[in-house]
């Protein structure tokens, strides 16, 4: 089966690496620009050898995935299966890209967003295909939940044919209808979690480490919501917020100023090395 991933950002990378750990899938990583989808596939590259030094793949176990991977733009997702939109929050950009591919795509080819914000019945709207969530959990390769956001104009068989999908590469389907705001429950349940640890650390004057320690011994999370909020990326769970805030109309969603804050500032998290933490360039967090 041919996989089209288009947006090779920090979840495109994740979801082609994703599929191309397992055999019967060819992934097209696609980015606006080709040397994008490049520098991501080297990205996966770097990820696969420290994988090999650590001993969870052999060598050609890795070369077997790296060749999997075949990177381009949109336009060479004519041949695929299953197309995954991946491109960053912006509902314009989005509807426009779903309408190219829905050109380009073959008739019979699935369409998919992975959209973590905006309604599926307002993006697949006048698309000649059914469009579906197939919502990935960050990162990718380990989360096991694919959330499969059915639209107002997704047939049930289409949502079943999404969650087979997600299956045959290990992963666990849930479908739903989409629900207001941010598209998904977990992320629903757990932006404003985050908002709400940054506002204890912005006005408690409690630093980030503390809070992470308590809610991963006092709440058995394997992360604390600041390090989640780097993962990721704080740009997106600003949006998120003012979207559930704007969605719902209740002032509770409001996004802490000190967020708006990290994100003028560039600070987003592990894609730009820095957010609550400091990381290598491998996204690795390091020691102060
Ligand atoms: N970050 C998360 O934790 C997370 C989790 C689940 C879902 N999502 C969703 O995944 C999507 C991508 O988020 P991200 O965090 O990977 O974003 P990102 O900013 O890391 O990457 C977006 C990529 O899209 C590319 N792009 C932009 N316009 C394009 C176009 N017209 N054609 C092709 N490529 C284009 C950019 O060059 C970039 O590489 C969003 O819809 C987001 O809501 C994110």
């Amino acid at each position: 089966m041919i996989v089209g991933i288009v947006g090779a950002g920090n979840m495109g990378t994740g979801i082609a690496k994703a599929f191309a750990m397992n055999d019967g899938f060819t992934v097209y990583l696609c980015d606006s620009n080709e040397l994008i989808a490049n520098k991501a596939k080297r990205r996966i590259g770097k990820e696969l050898e420290y994988s090999v030094e650590r001993g969870r793949y052999t060598k050609e176990q890795a070369d077997a995935m790296m060749k999997r991977i075949v990177t381009g733009t949109k336009y060479i997702c004519e041949e695929a299966d299953l197309v995954i939109e991946c491109i960053y929050e912006d509902v314009k950009t989005k509807k426009e890209t779903l309408k190219e591919l829905d050109k380009i795509c073959k008739p019979e080819c699935l369409l998919c967003t992975n959209t973590s914000r905006y309604s599926i019945t307002e993006l697949g709207a006048g698309l000649s295909r059914p469009l579906t969530g197939m919502h990935f959990q960050n990162p990718a390769t380990t989360m096991k939940l694919v959330d499969v956001g059915i639209g107002m104009n997704t047939p049930k068989e289409t949502a079943d044919r999404v969650a087979e999908i997600a299956r045959m590469i290990g992963k666990v389907p849930i479908q739903y209808p989409e629900i207001g705001g941010a598209g998904y429950m977990v992320d629903r349940i757990l932006l404003p979690m985050i908002n709400e640890a940054i506002g204890i650390c912005a006005e408690n004057d409690v630093p980030p480490e503390k809070i992470d320690q308590a809610m991963i011994l006092g709440a058995n999370h394997p992360m604390g919501p600041l390090e989640l909020g780097d993962l990721i990326g704080l740009d997106l769970v600003l949006k998120i917020m003012q979207n559930i805030q704007e969605d719902t109309g209740d002032s509770k969603y409001r996004p802490h100023p000190l967020l708006r804050k990290m994100v003028r500032g560039g600070r987003l998290g592990r894609k730009t090395g820095q957010g609550f933490y400091k990381y290598d360039e491998a996204g690795r967090k390091l020691k102060d």
